[in-house]
C-alpha cells in the first residue's frame, strides 16, 4: 500500500472567523496539547507529539477516499482531521477522556477551526457496537492498547466494528526482556520469542495509573491473531513503541 511521504498541510481555515490573535488565545486556553495540528494562518497547536513523523511511521494510506474511519482514543484529533482531509467519507472519533492530561479539549477547538465534520463522541471503546455504530474500513488504534484493562475483549470488539478486509493500524508501548538506552535510542533484546505481557496494577509504568499492560512484540502479534485479525504485520519500532498493520479476517 502506498504511503505519502508526509501527511501534508491544511489550507487556510475557511469555516472559522476568529482573528489570528483570538485563535492563538483559544489554543493557549486549551492548556495541554498532545498533537501538533496545523490550524492554518500560521497557527500550529503546541503538541508534544511529532505528529507528522508519526504519520510516516504508521505507514498510513495515501488516500482514504470514500472510506469510513474510526479513530479510537483520538485525543486532539490530528489523525482524524488528516484522514478527513485525505478523503475519508465518514469519521467517528472516540475518546473516553480518561487521560490524565485532559487532552481532548483540543479536539473540539481544532474541529471547529478546521470545519471538520467528524463525529466526536466521549465514550469508551468497550461500548462500540456494530448494530449502532456500523463497520469501518480503517481503524486507527494508536497508543491506547496499554491503557486497557481487558485487551483481549477490546481487540475482539474492535474486530466486530471493522469491515471484512478492513485495515487496523496499531501503535503501542512495548517491552523487551532486556533494554539498553543508547543516545536516546532503545535497543531491545528478547531472551526468548514467546508472547509476554507485563501487568502494572498501580502507577508503576510512567507514573500513570491508566497504564495497565506492556506486551512484547510477540505478545501483540499473538493478541491480534487470536482476536479475529489476519495478515498481521509488524511494520516498525521507534524508541519504546511498536507499530502493526492487520486486516479483519
Ligand atoms: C496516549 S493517548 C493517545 C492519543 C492518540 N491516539 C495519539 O496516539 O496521539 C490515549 C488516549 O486514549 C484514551 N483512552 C484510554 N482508554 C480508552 C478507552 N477504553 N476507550 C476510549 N478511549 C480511551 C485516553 O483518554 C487518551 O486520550
Amino acid at each position: 500500500m502506498a504511503s505519502p511521504a508526509t501527511c501534508g498541510r491544511y489550507g487556510p481555515a475557511v469555516a472559522d472567523e476568529r482573528t489570528v490573535q483570538q485563535l492563538r488565545d483559544d489554543v493557549a486556553a486549551v492548556g495541554a496539547w498532545r498533537h501538533r495540528i496545523d490550524l492554518g494562518r500560521g497557527v500550529v497547536t503546541p503538541g508534544n507529539e511529532d505528529t507528522e513523523a508519526e504519520w510516516r511511521r504508521l505507514q498510513l494510506p495515501a488516500r482514504f477516499d470514500g472510506e469510513r474511519v474510526l479513530d479510537i482514543g483520538c485525543s486532539d484529533g490530528f489523525y482524524t482531521f488528516t484522514a478527513e482531509r485525505l478523503g475519508a467519507a465518514g469519521l467517528l472519533a472516540i475518546d473516553d477522556e480518561s487521560s490524565f492530561m485532559a487532552e481532548t479539549n483540543g479536539f473540539r477547538l481544532a474541529a471547529e477551526v478546521l470545519g471538520s465534520r467528524a463525529d466526536y463522541q466521549a465514550r469508551m471503546l468497550e461500548s462500540l457496537d456494530p448494530a449502532t455504530d456500523g463497520t469501518f474500513d480503517v481503524v486507527l488504534f494508536i497508543n491506547v492498547l496499554y491503557h486497557l484493562r481487558n485487551p483481549v475483549e477490546a481487540l475482539e470488539r474492535i474486530a466486530a466494528v471493522t469491515s471484512p478486509g478492513g485495515l487496523l493500524v496499531l501503535k503501542t508501548y512495548y517491552r523487551t526482556d532486556v533494554r539498553l538506552w543508547v543516545r536516546g535510542r532503545c535497543l531491545g533484546f528478547d531472551l526468548d520469542r514467546r508472547p509476554k505481557w507485563w501487568y502494572f496494577p498501580g502507577s508503576e509504568l510512567g507514573g500513570d495509573p491508566t497504564n495497565w499492560w506492556a506486551p512484547n512484540a510477540a505478545g501483540v502479534d499473538a493478541l491480534l491473531r487470536s482476536t479475529g485479525w489476519t495478515g498481521v504485520r509488524r511494520i516498525g519500532t521507534w524508541r519504546d513503541r511498536i507499530y502493526f498493520h492487520a486486516r479483519r479476517a
